[in-house]
């Protein structure tokens, strides 16, 4: 777990060895302290350098040990003998430095680093604060302002930015061990006293107050309820105005604060639940790690609506060419401005040149034959699509591999109107798709392991965290979404306010609620679907419009809000008023109220006080009731897939680790029992019926989220 070696017959080397990150795991924060000791016992050592196998320092404490209880040495102790020994010790930073392994490098006398190499506290990421000094000792060596500003975002920083911080002593563009052993000789003899970071004092502004202050408001209103960046606020405040004793024993305290608190435990499971939806698998045995997926140089993008003119960016500015294609001249211009604007502004935030040469405009299919990959993305209409898929089928190489960007349709039906079901999965994007991180590659039934091996890696090198699903309407996201956005209308009729439901799940922790996030979505959207898949339209009396559809209760509210042209922000107006179309400051609307009551009168409804706690668990319950549907019907492989989808798609608040998590943090026991009540009282809503999974794991003793899978019938596994 760390080599010990004597180089230049004077310096211990003490490498890391604890693949694939050097992460603190107990044997080896026991080796570094053996090591530790062995080299400031030999009296042939004059200095020591630490640093990580494999061209990575080390990336903090080990994540998978906090779910136990405390095993081998505490860290502290280990990194205090370090900076108390009297011979000099250099940090050799290759790769990263991350929390522990930050703190780590803040305990030696001395830091080198490669110019390639990232350096971070990113504790608060994960629900926690830099508990083994870096939130006393990092305020006392730069500073309250930029130690406050890394310690609270957890933002990685570059060597070159931690050299100006004065965080690392040089910058090296070779090798960072070697560069490390001669600064280490150079280093003997020289005093330690004001290389140990805890002695020195911390630098406080004469505005310390005001700046802190400024802090916590910045944190609250970017991280509604979470816990961890407050605290790093209050650790630094004891940097700020404690002797280093006291405040790492402030530390101490507000780390056990945020492991007690439950969020802690969400943020870490949302760590390793992105990680762990990498890792599709298909029925037929391929899966992530036994399937090579194709080299994608060039791809089409076709259509350049509000979807397409963000896949074609998120293309464009990882280096792939893509040709994109419009219908009318006029939309291609507009969508080639639009296109480049988006690049030129994207590439300036990065720093880089905008790579407008990869792109080329057309109107014609023809220009398609040599791709590796096109991307659909027309409107949502079937006949439209297949049209489209039929056309392609024609056009392109037969390798070339056809994705559709749908939200919703029956992949394999575009599939089967083609020549080669086998290269076509879905690959569906989130909204603005240059921003949004999540990706869903949808496996249709006949979807080669290659092809979906393609999408998952192609979104990968796109930055996006793409999930694996299965081919069902709304796939997983959509699908879930839909039973959450009717229990919200349902909550209308029977007596609540938009402006009361959005508090509620802003409360919750949603940096906007349902309604706010429907008018920046557009109402037009939902009311397209509702059209096409018949549950309104020209044939519905509109005076006296049914509040039952298709057997089950239909809340035709909605409906109303756009037949008057009430489409959102967009317009000006949606479930809120705006000054102006396009603007986002939501303003309650007296006519919704209006419309509310006089709906309500109508139809004979008594609307009656609705607790926030009814709005949460109706809202919630029911969408996680539809998530044990999806895993029972085998549209996803596990509950993380589903958390992560709601996370990097939905904006589900980090703190509560995703709808699945979330229930199993309430108790799966209540849930069953909160949905069974809401049931009873609403028989005519089909989703309030517990899913025969949430039953079966109550039966069993509500095990923990990552142990469902083992309770699943893989029988009907589509994954
Ligand atoms: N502990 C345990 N496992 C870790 C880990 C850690 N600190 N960091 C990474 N891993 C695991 C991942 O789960 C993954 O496992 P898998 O192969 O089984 O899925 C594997 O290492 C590789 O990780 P990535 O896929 O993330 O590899 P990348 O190369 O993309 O990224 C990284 C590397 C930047 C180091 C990234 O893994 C990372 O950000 N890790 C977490 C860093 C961190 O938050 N450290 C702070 C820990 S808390 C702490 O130190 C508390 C201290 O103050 C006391
Ligand atoms: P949009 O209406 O903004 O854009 C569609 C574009 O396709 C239009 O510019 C249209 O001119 C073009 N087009 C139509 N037929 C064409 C053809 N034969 N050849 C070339 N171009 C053609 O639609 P939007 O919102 O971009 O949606 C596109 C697809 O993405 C749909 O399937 C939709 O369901 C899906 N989607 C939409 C999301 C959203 O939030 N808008 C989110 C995720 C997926």
């Amino acid at each position: 777990m760390a080599r010990y070696e004597l180089v230049k017959r004077s310096v211990a080397l003490i490498t890391l060895t604890n693949p694939p990150v050097n992460a603190l795991s107990s044997p080896v924060r026991h080796a570094i302290a053996k090591s530790m000791e062995r080299a400031l016992s030999d009296p042939k050592v004059t200095a020591v350098v630490i640093c990580g196998e494999n061209g990575r320092f080390c990336g903090g404490a080990d994540i998978r040990e906090f779910a136990g209880p405390l095993r081998g040495p505490p860290l502290i102790p280990v990194l205090d003998a370090i900076e108390a020994g009297r011979k000099p010790v250099v940090a050799a930073i290759e790769g990263v430095a991350l929390g522990g392994g930050f703190e780590l490098a803040l305990v030696c006398h001395y830091r080198i680093a490669h110019s390639k190499a990232r350096l971070g506290l990113p504790e608060v990421t994960l629900g926690i604060l830099p508990a083994a000094g870096g939130s006393q000792r990092l305020p006392r060596l730069i500073g309250i302002p930029a130690a406050l500003e890394l310690i609270t975002t957890g933002r990685h920083i570059s060597a070159q930015e931690a050299l100006k911080l004065g965080i690392v002593d040089q910058v090296t563009d070779q090798n960072a061990c070697e560069m490390a052993v001669e600064f280490a000789l150079k280093s003997v003899g020289k005093p330690l006293s004001s290389r140990r970071v805890s002695m020195l004092t911390t630098p406080c502004p004469p505005d310390l107050d005001a700046l802190l202050e400024a802090a916590t408001m910045q944190v609250k209103k970017k991280a509604r309820g979470v816990m961890a960046p407050l605290a790093c606020i209050q650790a630094v405040r004891a940097a700020a105005t404690m002797p280093f004793s006291k405040g790492m024993k402030r530390e101490s305290e507000l780390m056990t604060t945020l492991f007690n608190s439950g969020q802690a435990q969400a943020f870490q499971y949302c760590f390793f639940a992105q990680r762990t939806a990498g890792k599709w698998t298909l029925p037929s045995g391929a899966q992530w790690n036994n399937s090579k997926p194709r080299e994608i140089r060039s791809a089409a993008v076709i259509g350049l609506g509000t979807m397409g003119r963000g896949i074609v960016v998120s293309l464009a500015r990882v280096g792939i060419s893509v040709i994109a294609v419009e219908s009318e001249k006029k939309l291609l211009e507009n969508g080639r401005q639009m296109v480049i604007g988006m690049l030129e502004r994207d590439a300036k935030r990065r720093g880089v040149s905008a790579s407008l040469n990869l792109l080329k405009f057309t109107l014609s299919l023809q220009d398609l034959k040599d791709v590796d990959l096109v991307i659909e993305a027309v409107f949502e209409d079937m006949a439209l699509k297949k049209r489209v898929f039929q056309e392609l089928s024609k056009v392109c190489r037969p390798t070339t591999l056809l994705c559709t960007n749908t939200s919703g349709l029956d992949v394999d039906a575009l599939a089967g109107v083609t020549n080669r079901p086998h290269l076509v999965a879905g690959m569906h994007f989130f909204s603005p798709a240059h921003v949004m991180k999540l990706l869903e590659v949808v496996c249709g039934p006949r979807s080669s392991s290659e092809t979906i091996a393609t999408a998952m890696s192609l979104g990968k090198k796109m930055g996006k965290v793409s999930v694996a699903v299965g081919n069902c309407p709304g796939f997983v996201g959509n699908r879930m979404l839909k039973p959450y956005l009717d229990q919200a209308t349902f909550l209308l009729e029977e007596g609540a306010t938009p402006e009361q439901i959005d508090k509620a799940l802003e409360d919750f922790g949603f940096a906007m609620g349902v309604f706010r996030m429907s008018d920046l979505a557009g109402l037009d959207v939902g009311w397209r679907v509702r059209k096409e898949s018949g549950l309104t339209g020209p044939d519905v009396d509109s005076k006296n419009p049914p509040r039952r559809r298709q057997g089950h209760r239909y809340c035709p509210i909605p409906d109303m809000v756009c037949e008057q042209g009430r489409f959102g922000q967009k317009t000006g107006r949606g479930w809120y008023m705006y000054d102006k179309p396009g603007d986002t400051n939501a303003k309650p609307d007296p006519l919704i109220q209006n419309l509310l009551e006089t709906y309500r009168s109508r139809y004979g409804i008594q609307p009656r006080n609705i607790s926030d706690q009814e709005i949460i668990e109706r809202c919630l319950f029911v969408l996680a009731n539809e998530g044990f549907r999806i895993l029972e019907d085998g549209m996803a492989a596990r509950p993380e897939d589903i958390d992560v989808i709601y996370l990097f798609g939905y904006a589900f608040p980090r703190h509560r680790g995703g709808p699945m998590f979330y229930v199993s943090m309430v108790g799966l026991e209540r849930v069953l029992e909160r949905l069974e009540h809401y049931h009873q009282a609403h028989p005519d809503v089909p989703h309030l019926e517990p899913s025969a999974l949430l039953k079966k794991l109550v039966a069993c003793g509500s095990p923990p989220v990552q142990k469902w899978r083992e309770y699943i019938k893989t029988m009907h596994s589509h994954l």
